[in-house]
């Protein structure tokens, strides 16, 4: 029988596992798999974070789809949510840019600004920030 603890242990799994907020505990790796995405390119880029990320590293890290989000010509999309920082989305991703957001980024911890949605005022615009004139 499911006890309400198991319910609250339950809760809080799904809870950490879909958090983008910079409190999250594992590095998540997003890729747009709707249709644009997937027009544009986005399952090689799968496949090499499956590849990369197969257990075999002692960094952890969620590689997870995602949908539409009205974005599509800048598809293939990757939103990348590293613990303790705001979401990062890059865009026109294919798997030479992926692999350098892995090494520099996921990896290194320096964001590759150029392949972002945006950068103004060396600030990144990920989240629709609007900044102050
Ligand atoms: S299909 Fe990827 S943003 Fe629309």
């Amino acid at each position: 029988m499911i006890t309400i603890e198991d319910l609250d242990i339950i809760a809080q799994k799904t809870k950490d596992r879909i958090d983008q907020s910079p409190a999250r505990t594992v590095i998540r790796i997003a890729t747009c798999m709707a249709t644009g995405g997937i027009a544009a390119g986005s399952q090689a880029i799968m496949d090499l974070m499956h590849t990369r990320f197969d257990g075999s590293t002692d960094v952890e890290v969620q590689v997870v789809k995602k949908g539409c989000v009205g974005m599509c010509r800048l598809d293939p999309l990757v939103d990348v949510l590293v613990p303790g920082n705001e979401k990062v989305t890059y865009v026109k991703m294919d798997k030479e840019r992926m692999q350098r957001v892995i090494e520099e980024h996921i990896l290194g911890g320096q964001v590759v600004a150029e392949y972002t949605l945006h950068v103004a005022n060396d600030h990144l615009l990920n989240d629709y920030t609007v900044l102050e004139a």
